[in-house]
């Protein structure tokens, strides 16, 4: 009895709300099945299939068999987009290919409502997609029957594009607003130019599935790291724009602890470091480009909660340093010895 293959392992359940759905149009085409399967096994969320036939689009892709070949290889939803002008004809095809959800486009000239219904009667999920001209008004007729609604952010035929932010603002998060009559389920896609570059941006929108394409493909990109980014930084976009545009994350206050020449606020910066407290400097003042980083002065910042346990060490140190600072300058700012950036301690380097 030959043994069977030990399933895959599926990544670690994805926390956060966004979800990546991986574009496989610039994969190596020779090899669909290896690109479905390392993009489950890079943390992709979803599959995202373009149909192209070269009428609706000027490009030419693949059809309901190659999606039902790809069907045998990966557990991960597939989201056919039909960039097509006759879903009517194909619909069947794809259904029974395996597809999860089924997205036509809404400027097609043929009667959508059924095959909405259509979609639906077989239990997958019905989108429509609006090219970036196309206005959401365009979808009113078909409000209730709308499981997506994908949101094109480049105008559809090829992946590799620049990402339209003004049709992403004008678009997704009214999208969003537009579907919450539905209480679960319905999700805004949005398709077109997305990377890290641009999740943070589309995630304050509130989108909940962003499709990536040529992204990740490039050559040599660490695919895994870049589904990661762009899930992260929609979250961080989402969770920053609800909280009224302040970061999320309660960051301590800082304080400005001492106001030096940049080679004594770096050795301040360092001992006060080896202490296990962090310590940052900043061009101190306002925005001067004249002004010469060694001849400048530097503020010295650290967390608030550390104020306290930096003074009782740190003050009698401080102090000299702002002596020898006033005598360095009525000296004539002589050139002053080099003091490279600290570099932070290890934690077998700290000095508690
Ligand atoms: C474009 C397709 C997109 C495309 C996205 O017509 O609908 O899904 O593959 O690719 P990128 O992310 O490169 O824009
Ligand atoms: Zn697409």
């Amino acid at each position: 009895m030959p043994s069977r293959r030990a399933a895959p392992t599926l990544p670690t359940k994805t926390l956060g709300r966004a979800r990546v759905a991986a574009s496989i149009l610039d994969a190596d085409l020779g090899n669909l099945a290896h690109a479905v399967r390392r993009a489950q096994s890079e943390g992709a969320d979803r599959i995202h299939l373009d149909v192209m036939d070269g009428h609706f689009v000027p490009n030419l892709t693949f059809g309901p068999k190659t999606v039902k070949a790809l069907r045998r290889r990966t557990r991960l939803p597939l989201d056919a987009h039909l960039m097509i002008s006759e879903p009517d004809r194909y619909i069947d095809e794809f259904l029974d290919a395996g597809c999860d959800s089924v997205t036509i486009h809404v400027e097609i000239k043929r009667p959508i409502e059924p095959i909405l219904r259509r979609i639906r009667a077989a239990g997958r999920a019905a989108g429509l997609s609006l090219r970036p001209g196309t206005p959401l008004t365009a979808l009113e007729p078909y409000r209730s029957l709308l499981d997506i609604v994908m949101v094109m952010t480049v105008e559809p035929g090829f992946g590799g594009q620049a990402f339209m932010a003004d049709v992403a603002r004008a678009k997704v998060l009214a999208a969003r607003e537009y579907l919450s009559h539905k209480l679960h389920g319905a999700e805004v896609h949005v398709d077109g130019g997305i990377s890290r570059d641009t999740a943070e941006l589309v995630g304050g929108l509130a989108a909940d599935v962003l499709v990536v394409g040529s992204a990740l493909w490039i050559k040599g990109r660490d695919m895994g790291r870049e589904i990661r980014l762009v899930r992260a930084l929609a979250d961080e976009g989402y969770q920053y724009a609800l909280n009224g545009g302040v970061p999320p994350i309660p960051r301590d206050r800082m304080v400005t602890f001492a106001t030096l020449p940049r080679h004594l606020a770096r050795t301040l910066q360092g001992e006060i470091e080896r202490s296990g407290i962090p310590a940052f400097i900043f061009r101190s003042g306002p925005l001067d480009l004249e002004a010469l980083d060694e001849e400048r002065d530097w503020d010295l910042l650290l967390p608030a909660s550390s104020e306290g346990a930096a003074a009782d060490r740190f003050a009698a140190r401080r102090d000299g340093l702002h002596a020898e600072a006033a005598a360095w300058r009525a000296a004539g700012m002589p050139t002053p010895p080099y003091v490279p950036a600290p570099v932070p301690p290890q934690p077998g380097e700290l000095d508690p």
